[in-house]
């Protein structure tokens, strides 16, 4: 048999075994001494006392399941690993940006929604698109028809991006936009309409999605084959790095991996794996890690397994912060910092008994708070149902600011840390992560692993187990395996009229006969020759065509015409 080749992936996982505590005697005495016998007497609740991870729980933790450098693996705030959080005074300095989701209908429907929220407290903007916008089709392709404005906001030219954004200041907001196979044509939209609004690209701050990996992995929303979309984000990293000093490019996205039915772990695992890429590709396009690398953001899912959510986020900042250290020896802290979103759990969220949903966003939020995220969404309680209403979404906004101004949580850094039983679940769940890294890097990484299908069945195992322990009543959801309740009456929830459609369908058409059609062409052949240059950076031709008023679609298709469109290999 081959010799296995030893990675840093072996070295670290040698290091946690190495420290790990051995047999927790006080445990095993106390469980003979007392719980046994007590068990016996008066019986316990028969279940699999596990997590998403399948991590097996015991009764209780002590001291003794700690490992021997927990006092370093655990840190201080603002201090490397940032176990604990990434800035030393964390919610006492500034609380986490309270960012809701938003989008849908016309753009002028989404900036009533905007202003709405920013009405009610919200701190940061969302923005959400619809299909037809996320898959780089205009309005008016016959693919779009019965999409326009579902389940975002249509967006086919920077007129579109101007009228969502008309009367808000965007040098005082940071804006984020959830937006993957298009984001250099959406992040050029803004960038266009913070020059017309003349606010310094330096001042400008925000988030495009932009995380194409996952897509491959989880949600799907691609247009081109996996190297040319990286390319695009290597353009809009090297770009922004230069020209939006403020811009997080990137969101390296762990929500959608565990909503398409992975572990908590997994989605740890999964989306570290994706930033040691973007990480690997930045280096590889000639920037240095310590340029590019601190407006690498992150987002992840808040679940129902609060502990496990909290374990979870907490390993991530330690392994971000180690590995960006050790493996690609960034000298500059801000580079270590791991800062992420979080939106509570949609899969989480049922139909049956809507009102339930409020308790467990709740839950879900405390643990994204507890766990020290930057930014957080909460899930409204229709949302099982449809796009959610005004009353809906201002509950769920209000979720956060009772949870910010009323129960004293934020008020100190890490409340769990040093609990035995969240630190061993983070020391297991980064343990767990780096075994996943090491298989990832034996497939030939990240990609290669996609494109053999090993994440995507890994994700569809774990996916699978959960619905059968569901089935069988081993997992609990209220009010759908357990309380349910019959004849339950139909909520009332947001309509998205069939009129935006139109609308849009009408404006684009009158936009195609006023703009200057010799400058879109002009632009979109410009275009056409930076992309079949791999060397030349697109983004300021992107810009140029979404200037000239080119749409999302004729932008999109040149890319289309040069790289094809991708067609995921059959997985068996
Ligand atoms: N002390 C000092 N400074 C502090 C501080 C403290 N305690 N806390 C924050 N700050 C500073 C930060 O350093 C930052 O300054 P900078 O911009 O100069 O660096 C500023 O205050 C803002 O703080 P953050 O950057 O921490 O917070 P933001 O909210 O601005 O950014 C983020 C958070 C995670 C970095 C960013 O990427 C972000 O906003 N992401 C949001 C992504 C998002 O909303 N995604 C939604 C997707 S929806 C989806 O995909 C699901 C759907 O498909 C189902």
């Amino acid at each position: 048999m081959e010799k296995r080749e030893e990675n840093y992936w072996d070295s670290k996982l040698k290091e946690i075994q190495s420290k790990k505590s051995g047999e927790n005697k006080a445990y095993s005495e106390w469980k003979s001494r007392t719980l046994q016998p007590w068990n016996r007497k008066t019986g316990y609740r028969e279940k699999e006392y596990t997590n998403s991870s399948s991590i097996d729980l015991k009764e209780v933790y002590t001291k003794d399941d700690l490992s021997k450098d927990y006092t370093e693996k655990m840190g201080m705030p603002g201090e490397y690993p940032y176990t604990r959080g990434i800035y030393p005074n964390m919610y006492r300095g500034r609380k986490w940006t309270m960012r809701m989701f938003s989008g849908f209908g016309t753009p002028e429907d989404t900036n009533r929604r905007l202003k709405y929220l920013i009405e009610h407290g919200e701190s940061g903007l969302s923005i959400a698109f619809d299909m037809p916008t996320l898959y780089g089709f205009d309005a008016d392709n016959p693919r779009s028809d019965g999409e326009i404005g579902r389940c975002g906001v249509n967006v086919s030219s920077l007129q579109d991006m101007e009228e969502i954004l008309e009367g808000i200041d965007l040098s005082e907001v940071s804006t984020s936009m959830t937006i993957n196979a298009p984001a250099a044509v959406v992040t050029a939209m803004y960038i266009a309409v913070a020059k017309k609004k003349k606010i310094p690209l330096e001042r400008i701050a925000g988030t495009v999605q932009a995380d194409i990996l996952k897509e491959y992995i989880a949600q799907k929303e691609w247009i081109y084959p996996p190297e040319a979309h990286i390319r695009l984000i290597r353009d809009m990293m090297v770009y922004c790095t230069e020209n939006v000093p403020k811009w997080n490019y990137i969101s390296i996205s762990g929500y959608h991996i565990r909503e398409a039915g992975s572990s908590a772990v997994q989605e740890l695992a999964f989306t570290l794996a994706d930033g040691f890429y973007y990480v690997d590709m930045g280096i590889k396009a000639g920037l240095n890690v310590d340029d590019f690398a601190p407006r690498l953001s992150f987002f992840f899912n808040s679940s129902i397994n609060f502990f496990e959510e909290i374990a979870k986020m907490r390993a991530a900042r330690r392994i971000w912060a180690t590995v960006l250290r050790e493996k690609y020896g960034s000298k500059k802290e801000r580079t270590l910092l791991l800062r992420f979103h979080t939106q509570t759990s949609g899969y989480t969220l049922t139909w049956q008994q809507p009102l339930n949903n409020i308790v467990r966003t709740t839950v879900e939020a405390m643990a994204a708070i507890m766990g020290g995220t930057q930014s957080l969404h909460t899930n409204s309680y229709d949302e099982a149902w449809a796009l959610p209403s005004e009353e809906a979404v201002k509950i769920a906004l209000r979720t956060q600011q009772i949870l910010a101004d009323e129960t004293g949580i934020p008020d100190v850094i890490d409340p769990l840390g040093g609990s035995y039983y969240v630190e061993w679940l983070t020391d297991r769940m980064e343990e767990e992560a780096y075994r996943y890294f090491d298989t990832i890097e034996r497939l030939g990484g990240i990609l290669e692993a996609v494109k053999k299908g090993f994440i995507q069945k890994e994700i569809a195992g774990t996916s699978y187990r959960r619905q059968i322990r569901l089935e069988q009543g081993k997992e609990i959801m209220v009010g759908v395996n357990r309380y349910e309740e019959k004849n339950e009456k139909p909520i009332s929830t947001l309509k998205i009229s069939h009129k935006a459609q139109i609308d849009q369908i009408n404006k684009l058409k009158k936009l195609k006969e006023t703009r200057n059609n010799l400058e879109v062409k002009k632009s979109l052949q410009d275009l056409e020759k930076a992309l079949r240059n791999p060397d030349e950076n697109a983004m300021p031709y992107i810009i140029k065509a979404v200037e000239a008023y080119a749409t999302l679609e004729e932008i999109s298709n040149v890319g289309r015409n040069i790289f094809g469109e991708w067609k995921e290999p059959v997985i068996v």
